[in-house]
């Protein structure tokens, strides 16, 4: 079977997705709403085998992590903060008519002026050139360009008459062909054709933004546009570029309707809501990450846990980000889940004065290498939790050779932050974050100290024994360090510097006599993400025999039988045979309550074979009539087979159970 191309394979991997059941567009029937999925019945029992594997890998399998489920809104001053109310923001410009907002460095590329028709143009066509108008926008690969050329060539083509999808394809198809012959490159392309389509176009008034792209195109385009234009009857012909200031002329735009876009302004991504009935209502944000709500917690579980640092809190959940341009299916959302950790350590002055070193990252060969922690500092924990991180990939079904470390440079990592990892993953349209994992020092915790004016710090007992037994110089050494430390944080968040000065005394002082705030090392792993990862990675194409032995094409979900959505599927041959459908429940019924078991007697078992390979099963097993003892050696056997090897052997039906358990915990 040939290659299928990258954005094929993305097709073909989100329509399955549609047909079998594991990711729908979030209100589809009112036409969807941009950045939203919904999970359907797979994609839900996938789901909940993610979180619950991340939750026992984190929490339920160590003794120095413990859970938190809070709130979605929280006060107000937790986004203040942590800074994103101030910075958690995208610089945008503005087109004053239409109020659509692009994102700078999208602008950047083309010049920047935005012409706005606010003659007729149906709703319909407003929508699709709205729709395409993004996607210009979005610096998109040339894939994506000519999939929206596609779309937009069989919109302009028969306006009136809407054409079925083959014959949009081919038509389109002709369509880029025509456009190619002209040697458009792609935004000009775009531009042009949005240009012809609002000419085209019925009845509204809505205003409409063309971004015109700046230089000036080949004159060799410019005239076969000109072709264009007047082969399909259209009188005056506009062109683009440098002679897109007739369009100021044209009577179908309003002089005054070229505009240039807004400068630069952040535009915040939190969600905004309210909170009460009183006037004015108080602002509150839906939660951006859900990591705050460990920071704020911090001193309650510390207290109620009675864990000391090093140790962790984990929390999973819902996250809102009113992203400018989601894309590429679910893996830039508008709300969506995390799976984070804050694992709280000691700041390297503490484990020196107490361990007397502090390991150097490089001595870790492996996370088992060194199982004495106490003289790690934050490079040693970064590294085990990058570590622990990948083997949590491989345990799920992601090998490591799918997964890149890409370790951030000094310019691109946030100010606070001493080291970040993305894990990324090779998706069809790229290779891409799934996960970052930050050492962000103790930022966060002294941030909601500051503003919460609640002390965040710890006292350490082994650090106040162990400073006692220092010699001044070593003592003199550390406190330097820490004070060092503390004053870049305050100067560097904007305390003026006498005050700060006086606040990093302290804080050393405090050092001195066993207390800090401990620095937070956080893997920050999204679940949609991770599930479109584990979707593409499973998806595959082969061929399997179908009933009469012919080979036919198979698509097969590959997912790890930890975290197939149904890990067994139970078949009797036949559903009119009241003993082996009997047998075939009882199997079910042994099963259910260990594992998620789906029961199928519909269709020939090849067809029910297909069914579940596409659903990912790892397991199908089959009652037959050798099982009800036909041949007498074979009595309560059933066949088991494997999805991937499509290998069947027989197994006693006492055995299924332990036999199964071992593969999918
Ligand atoms: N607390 C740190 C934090 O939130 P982030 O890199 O902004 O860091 C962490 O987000 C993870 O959350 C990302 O690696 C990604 O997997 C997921 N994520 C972030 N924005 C997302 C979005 N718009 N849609 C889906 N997942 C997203």
């Amino acid at each position: 079977m040939p290659e299928a191309t990258t954005s094929d394979r993305m097709e073909k991997i989100v329509s399955l997705c549609k047909r079998r059941g594991f990711i729908f567009q979030s209100s589809e029937i009112y036409g969807g709403i941009n950045g939203f999925w919904d999970y359907g019945p797979l994609g839900a029992e996938l789901k909940r085998n993610v979180k619950a594997l991340w939750w026992r890998d984190m929490v339920h399998m160590r003794d120095d992590v413990v859970g938190l489920e809070a709130t979605i809104i929280m006060h107000p001053q937790i986004w203040k903060a942590s800074g994103h109310v101030d910075t958690f923001a995208d610089m945008m410009r503005e087109c004053p008519l239409t109020k659509k907002r692009v994102r700078t460095d999208q602008v950047e590329p083309l010049s920047g002026t935005a012409f706005s028709y606010v003659g007729s143009i149906s709703k319909q066509s407003f929508d699709t050139g709205g729709l395409l108008w993004t996607k210009l926008l979005e610096n998109e690969s040339e894939d994506v360009r000519r999939s929206s050329l596609l779309e937009l060539a069989a919109q302009i083509l028969n306006p009136k008459k809407p054409l079925n999808e083959e014959e949009q394809k081919s038509t389109a198809e002709q369509k880029v062909a025509e456009i190619k012959g002209i040697q458009l490159n792609p935004l000009q392309a775009l531009s042009l054709l949005q240009v012809i389509q609002i000419l085209r176009a019925g009845s509204s008034s809505d205003p409409f933004t063309i971004l015109i792209p700046a230089g000036k195109p080949p004159e060799s385009a410019r005239k076969a546009a000109l072709e264009f234009y007047q082969q399909r009857g259209i009188a005056e012909p506009i062109v683009f570029g440098e002679q897109f200031n007739k369009l100021e002329n044209s009577t179908d735009f309003h002089p005054e309707s070229r505009v240039r876009l807004s400068e630069a302004r952040p535009f915040n991504l939190m969600f905004k809501t309210y909170v009460g009935a009183s006037e004015p209502a108080e602002v509150a944000y839906l939660r951006p990450e859900t990591a705050q709500a460990i920071f704020a917690q911090f001193k309650n579980v510390l207290e109620t846990s009675r864990h000391k640092v090093p140790f962790g809190i984990a929390q999973m959940g819902k996250a809102f980000r009113n992203e400018v341009t989601p894309r590429n299916f679910t893996f830039r959302s508008r709300e969506f889940e995390q799976m984070e950790l804050e694992y709280f350590i000691k700041p390297d002055e503490a484990v020196e004065a107490i361990a007397g070193r502090v390991t150097a990252a490089a001595e870790l060969v492996t996370r088992h290498s060194s199982l004495v922690t106490s003289s790690w500092g934050w490079e040693a924990w970064h590294k085990y939790w990058v570590e622990e991180r990948i083997r949590f990939y491989e345990s799920i079904g992601l090998p490591r050779t799918t997964l890149e470390e890409y370790w951030q440079k000094p310019e691109e990592l946030a100010h606070y932050a001493r080291a970040t990892v993305d894990l990324l993953f090779k998706f069809p349209f790229g290779t891409q974050e799934l996960e970052g994992i930050a050492a962000r020092s103790d930022f966060d915790l002294s941030q909601h100290e500051r503003f919460s004016g609640k002390p965040m710090g710890v006292f350490d007992e082994e650090l106040r024994a162990a400073w006692g037994t220092l010699d001044e110089t070593k003592k003199k050494e550390l406190w330097q360090r820490y004070y060092d430390a503390r004053l870049n944080y305050l100067t560097k968040t904007g305390v003026e510097q006498a005050k700060a000065e006086k606040e990093a005394k302290e804080d050393a002082d405090g050092l001195a006599r066993g207390q800090y705030i401990p620095h937070v090392i956080e893997p920050s792993a999204g679940v949609d993400r991770l599930i479109l990862a584990l979707i593409c990675h499973a998806y595959s194409e082969d061929q399997a025999p179908d009933e009469k032995g012919k080979m036919e094409a198979r698509v097969v979900m590959r997912f790890h039988p930890r975290v197939a959505p149904i890990k067994v599927a139970v078949f009797p041959l036949l559903k009119n045979k009241p003993d082996l459908v009997k047998k075939a429940q009882e199997v079910r019924d042994l099963l259910r309550p260990h594992m998620t078991v789906f029961y199928d007697d519909t269709g020939a078992i090849g067809r029910r074979y297909r069914r579940q390979d596409e659903a990912g099963t790892p397991f199908g097993i089959t009652i037959d009539f050798d099982t009800l003892g036909e041949k007498p050696e074979l009595k309560e056997t059933v066949t088991l087979r494997d999805r991937d090897t499509m290998q069947q052997v027989r197994v006693q039906i006492g055995e299924l159970l332990p036999l199964l358990l071992e593969k999918v915990r």
